[in-house]
């Protein structure tokens, strides 16, 4: 089995207070931040409207939040544990159960050297 090399995905410190971005990488474009210091890289389109999620951002308790209707991910497995808000909030259980149900892929990640690294 060949041995792949970690690729480095980016800085911390180029997160900025979103603590998330977008990184283009081997698998496409993915979400690559911090949560609660932990290092994570999921698939970057929300589940409801493909809103790009590297352009959210990171909650006090370590959600990612999609930019557009505010559903929340658990990027230790990338599965919606809150549908969409705003005008969609009526739904967001519905969004939740049907659209969400299939979770963001989950990239093996490490930390270390000041940055956020690929290692599968
Ligand atoms: S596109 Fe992400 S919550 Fe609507």
């Amino acid at each position: 089995m060949p041995v792949i090399a970690p690729v480095r995905l980016v800085d911390v410190a180029a997160l900025g207070d979103s603590q998330v971005t977008v990184v283009e990488s081997e698998h496409g474009k993915l979400a690559v931040g911090l949560s609660d210091g932990v290092p994570f890289a999921v698939s970057n389109r929300c589940r409801h409207l493909l809103a790009s999620l590297g352009e959210g951002h990171v909650t006090a308790d370590g959600c990612l939040e999609c930019p557009w209707h505010a559903a929340r991910y658990d990027v230790r497995d990338g599965k919606m544990v809150r549908g969409p808000q705003g005008a969609f909030k009526p739904i967001a259980g519905a969004v939740k159960g049907t659209l969400g149900a299939r979770a963001l892929k989950t990239y093996p990640v490490e930390l270390r050297e000041g940055a956020i690294w690929l290692v599968g």
